[in-house]
């Protein structure tokens, strides 16, 4: 069970997720997707998915939804679309227990858990209530973005979830007119704070129209945009998440 989490919001952990879901898939592994962001659910949208889970009335369980080969729940397969979950911290704990123990997920290789920003009330419930094997990290290069990975990092620490690595999105872009490269966030950023908390910097993930287009669309990009820079660097990202899951057991 591994979290994927970043200290900033809107840095790419839920572009991060499904297109590693689904690449995790694509390699043979049976992979669920747990999409904890419950005031913010996105993970449905960029599946494409948009039926309600059904509950088994012999025993109760709810059945997740699949896409691309990937099992997947989130809040946003709950209620209309637009409408806003306005809840307080227990009933946010509540709804992450029942994802993780009401969830008829079958015999899973890898569950991906595709947290909110920050260290609010969902991170304290998943790293009291969840067996976490580990946690990745996403940021853009930025500074700002930067500093927050250090808080989530120490939460984890001080919760003794391991970290599997670091993961640098939107790190370069290349121009469409000029093929120029650049670096909007800043350069290097990513590998270095890998460095400084000590764990492995898996890779990264350019900024590329694509991705944001798979997203919207439904349809990750490493399914709709396979020889993209970006898709390769998920796919590379995949490989060594993989070798994580099946070293460990
Ligand atoms: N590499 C990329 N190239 C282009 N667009 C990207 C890339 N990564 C993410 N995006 C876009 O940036 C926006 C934010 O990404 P996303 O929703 O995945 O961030 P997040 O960290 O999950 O945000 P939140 O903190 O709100 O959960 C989305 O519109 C997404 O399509
Ligand atoms: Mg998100």
């Amino acid at each position: 069970m591994l979290a994927i989490s970043s200290g900033k919001g809107g840095v790419g952990k839920s572009t991060i997720s499904v297109n590693l879901a689904v690449a995790l898939a694509a390699n043979g592994l049976r992979v669920g997707l747990m999409d904890t962001d419950i005031y913010g659910p996105n993970v449905p949208g960029m599946l494409g998915v948009d039926t309600k889970p059904q509950v088994d009335p012999a025993t109760g369980k709810i059945g997740p939804a699949e896409a691309h080969g990937v099992h997947i729940i989130s809040m946003g397969m709950l209620v209309d679309a637009g409408v806003p979950v306005i809840w307080r911290g227990p009933m946010l704990a509540k709804m992450i227990s029942q994802f993780l123990f009401q969830v008829d997920w079958g015999e899973l290789d890898v569950l991906l858990l595709d947290l909110p920003p920050g260290t609010g009330d969902v991170q304290i419930s998943l790293t009291q209530t969840a067996p976490l094997t580990g946690a990745l990290i996403v940021t853009t290069p930025s500074q700002l973005a930067l500093e927050d990975v250090a808080r989530g990092v120490k939460m984890f620490q001080q919760t003794e979830v391991p970290l599997l690595g670091l993961i640098e999105n939107m790190a370069s872009f290349v121009c469409p007119s000029c093929d120029g490269e650049s670096h909007p966030f800043g350069q290097g950023g990513g590998a270095a704070a890998a460095s400084g908390f000590e764990m492995p910097f898996l890779g990264s993930v350019p900024l590329e129209p694509a991705v944001r287009a798979g997203a919207d669309e439904g349809t990750p990009a490493i399914l709709a945009h396979p020889d993209t820079a970006a898709s390769k660097a998920v796919a590379q990202i995949a490989r060594q998440v993989q070798q994580q899951i099946t070293s460990a057991g």
